[in-house]
Order: C-alpha cells, then sequence, then structure tokens
C-alpha cells in the first residue's frame, strides 16, 4: 500500500477496505492527463514565485520522465498506489527527492481528479466527432452513388412510398450530423478549467488560474470552485451524446438485419464483416449490425449509472464520484469501437438492386401516386383515396399491381384514369416527381448532396487548439 495520507492515521488501512477504496486499476488511464495537469500546475507556480525555477524544472524533467517510461513499458502502474495521482507523485519523490513533495503545493486530489477527468473527456469527445465523420463520409459516398436506386420507403414496416437508397442513407447523414454537432456543444461548453479550485474552496496561495488554464488550452478557468470539484455534468452530456449515438447506431442496425435476411435480401455484408454458424453451413450471420445494436445498452447504463450516484450528492466533492469512471470508460471504449466497425461494414455493404427495385414495386408503393394522379384529374382527394382503397382491394384479389392492369380494369374502378396513368405510377415517376427538398427526387437530393460535401470539406474549428 502506499497512500499520500498517513499521518493522521495510527493503523494501516485493512487490506478489503484499501482495495474497495483505490481506484488504480480502473484510473491508471489518466496517465498522461495527471501528468500535463500536473506540469501545467507547477509551471504556474514557478511564475508566481511558489516555487523555484530550479524546482520547476527537476519536477518536469521528472514528471517526463515517469511518462516516458511509462509509455514505453519500464514503469508499470501496479495496484501498490491507491490512484493514479499517488502513483505519479510517489514516482516523481522517489525519482527527484524533496522537489518532487513540492508538486502538490496549492492542490487537492479533488481539483486534479476533476481536470483529469476533463482533459480525458475532452480528447474523446474529439475522437468521437472523428469517427462520426468517417462514418458520415461513407454514408455521403453510397448516397452519392445510389441517387436513382429505388427501395420501398416504410411506415410501420409495411411499403409505404417508394424512394431511394441515397434518401435512406440521408436520414442517417441528418442524424450523425447532429450527433457531431452535439461533440461541438458539449466540448464547447465543457472548455473550462477547474484545477486550482482545490479541495472545495481555492487555496491561499496565489495561483493564477488563469495561466494554467491556457496552458491547457481551456477556454478559461471554471468561477465557482466547490463547483469545479463537484460538477460531472460535461461527462453526463457527453454519455448522453453517446447513448444517442448509440441509439442511431442500434437503428441503421437493425435495418442492416432486416435487408440482410432472407426475405429481403437487400444487401450482402462482406465476408469481412459477418460470421457463419458452427452448425449450420448455409448461414451468413450479420454479427456486427448485432453487436452493435446489443451494445447499446452498455453506453445506456453508463449514462443512467451516472446520473444515478450524481443526484443525492451534496456539495462539494464525495467519493461516490470515483464512481464516473468505470462505465464511462467502458462506454467511451464501447461507441468508438462500433461507430468504427459499422462504418467498415457499411463501407464494404453490397446492395442488390434489382431485388430492391422489386420490392418497391410490389406492396402497392405508388398507391399515394395514382391518387395524386385522380386528383390531378380533377377528383377530391379524400374522393381518389377512396378508389385507389377500391383498386388495390381488386389487385390483391387478383394478386397483381396497379401498373400490371390493363386500362379497361382501371376504368371499371374509375372512368377519370387514361392512358397516361401507366407513365404516372412508374417506379421511376414516382421517385422522381417527389421534388421537395428533403424528398427523393434526383433534383433536390442532388442539391442535398452538395450541401453535405461542402458541409464535410468544412474543418470542425475546436476553441483553443
Ligand atoms: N480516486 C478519486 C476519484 O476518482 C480521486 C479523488 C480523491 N479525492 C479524495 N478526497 N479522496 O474521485
Amino acid at each position: 500500500m502506499a497512500q499520500l495520507w498517513g499521518g493522521r492515521f495510527t493503523k494501516e488501512t485493512d487490506q478489503k477496505v484499501y482495495e474497495f477504496n483505490a481506484s488504480i486499476g480502473f484510473d491508471k488511464r489518466l496517465y498522461r492527463q495527471d501528468i500535463e495537469g500536473s506540469i501545467a500546475h507547477v509551471t504556474m507556480l514557478a511564475k508566481q514565485g511558489i516555487l523555484t525555477v530550479e524546482e520547476k524544472a527537476a519536477i518536469i524533467d521528472g514528471l517526463n520522465s515517469i511518462l516516458a517510461d511509462v509509455e514505453n513499458g519500464k514503469l508499470v502502474i501496479d495496484y501498490k498506489y491507491e490512484d493514479i495521482h499517488s502513483f505519479v507523485e510517489a514516482n516523481l519523490i522517489d525519482r527527484i527527492g524533496d522537489a518532487g513533495k513540492k508538486l502538490h503545493t496549492g492542490r487537492s486530489r479533488n481539483d486534479q481528479v476533476a481536470l483529469d477527468m476533463r482533459l480525458y473527456t475532452r480528447l474523446q469527445v474529439k475522437e468521437v466527432d472523428e469517427l462520426l465523420k468517417e462514418l458520415l463520409e461513407v454514408i455521403l459516398n453510397t448516397m452519392e452513388e445510389n441517387v436513382e436506386t429505388y427501395m420501398p420507403g416504410f411506415t410501420h414496416l409495411q411499403k409505404a412510398q417508394p424512394t431511394t437508397l441515397a434518401h435512406h442513407y440521408g436520414a442517417y447523414f441528418e442524424m450523425f450530423k447532429r450527433d457531431r454537432l452535439r461533440m461541438y456543444d458539449i466540448f464547447k461548453r465543457m472548455n473550462y478549467c477547474p484545477l486550482g479550485a482545490g479541495a472545495l474552496a481555492g487555496t491561499t496561495y496565489p495561483l493564477d488560474r488563469d495561466y494554467t488554464a491556457q496552458l491547457l488550452g481551456f477556454d478559461g478557468p471554471t468561477l465557482n470552485s466547490m463547483d469545479s470539484v463537484a460538477d460531472r455534468d460535461y461527462l453526463i452530456e457527453f454519455l448522453s451524446a453517446l447513448s444517442t449515438v448509440m441509439m442511431h447506431l442500434s437503428r441503421f442496425s437493425e435495418e442492416v438485419i432486416i435487408w440482410n435476411s432472407n426475405e429481403y435480401q437487400f444487401v450482402e455484408i462482406d465476408d469481412a464483416f459477418s460470421t457463419g454458424s458452427s452448425i449450420m453451413p448455409q448461414k451468413k450471420n450479420p454479427d456486427i449490425a448485432e453487436l452493435v445494436r446489443g451494445k447499446t445498452g452498455r453506453v445506456y447504463g453508463a449514462l443512467v449509472s451516472l446520473l444515478t450516484t450524481m443526484k443525492g450528492l451534496p456539495l462539494a466533492y464525495n467519493k461516490d464520484m470515483q464512481e464516473d469512471k468505470e462505465m464511462a470508460f467502458d462506454a467511451f471504449d464501447t461507441a468508438k469501437d462500433c461507430i468504427s466497425l459499422f462504418t467498415g461494414m457499411l463501407a464494404t455493404m453490397k446492395f442488390r438492386k434489382e431485388r430492391m427495385a422489386t420490392s418497391a414495386m410490389n406492396g402497392f408503393t405508388n398507391a399515394t401516386d395514382a391518387a395524386d394522379y385522380l386528383v390531378n384529374k380533377g377528383m377530391p382527394f379524400r374522393d381518389a383515396h377512396g378508389v385507389i382503397g377500391r383498386l388495390v382491394l381488386y389487385c390483391i384479389e387478383k394478386n397483381t399491381s396497379i401498373d400490371a392492369l390493363s386500362l379497361e380494369e382501371l376504368q371499371s374502378i374509375s372512368d377519370m384514369f387514361e392512358e397516361d396513368i401507366f407513365d404516372a405510377v412508374s417506379l421511376k415517376t414516382c421517385v422522381e416527381k417527389r421534388l421537395t427538398l428533403g424528398a427523393p427526387g434526383p433534383d433536390v437530393m442532388q442539391q442535398v448532396i452538395a450541401l453535405h460535401k461542402e458541409y464535410l470539406a468544412t474543418e470542425q474549428i475546436w476553441l483553443a487548439e
């Protein structure tokens, strides 16, 4: 056991208590942020005359050597230390002696951990944004190539109206674009530095908090020291945004699974992104999509867990808050893996365009268009709806489709049908006529694709780079 706080105690900590209390098993992944924060802190302490320039240099050298040795595997972060902060400080003192004991001047582990977690989360926000951008690029490529790839659009999982693959993918483009915007918003709101808040009430040393905030790439220091150590809102916001990303991925996964089913056969998932069955030789399973759908629950779990942990906490720091890490880290890893694997699966997935078009032709997806045809001939829409309803019933009885009927059959239902009905209800016409902005018509689809291209070509400007 290596602890920072033995002075007041007369007995050793019980081993089980020590283990229950320790966070090194999971906060070890914060080593880089912990060192980065410490370097900024001592740089500021020296600028303020609280440490000498020599002490600062010795501490920074020591911290950098710890960082290098952890990265090259010479120094293993082991369970002997209570947490990552103790590990770094104890190793620093081992390496440079007394100067190392000054590192923690004017700082508490409460503002230290608040800083580490914020630095780490800030990096994750950017990484997720980058992965979402790659996903959007794959979606947009597919859109560009499939403006005229027809497929049925669904409501209630029943064929509703014809649309295109570009249009269907376009819906997901919107979702993941909003997810990126959420990343940006979260980043902007979270990018304030809690270092200098101390345990809860600041410190009596003349710290320059603006300076450390600036050194660490923050937009400024936080303004209330109690909130600084007690706030995990940024993490809740990020987990919430990740949950939304997962919800979108899960819906998309569900569609891929349906499209891949024997009944649909709209897509062919690449061999590299599917697996077989140990017993049924014919099987090729959409595992990635299923796993992404399944892992969504884990990310939601992290969000609900943290919300619940925080809900009863009085100000300021409470040890409960140590529980902000494990599930959040799992959620970060899970969401990033899911986005990147899903992107790979989409990038290699093939479409069976004829099957999709045939499917769009069956199932009366042109029924609305047939009703609109009668409206154009002068029939009120409600009457046209009734006529086409009877027509659909007639087709169901005859096991045929509207476009396969003869003109005589059509006219036996309404004398307003003329020869031009066949063109009006053809798949191509049905899609091409949908010309409102946001619809699958090719002209408006091209306009939207151009806007998306422009959007993806614009670099995300994060504040304070
Ligand atoms: N391991 C702790 C955490 O993750 C670090 C802060 C400890 N602070 C304290 N007063 N015990 O929250």
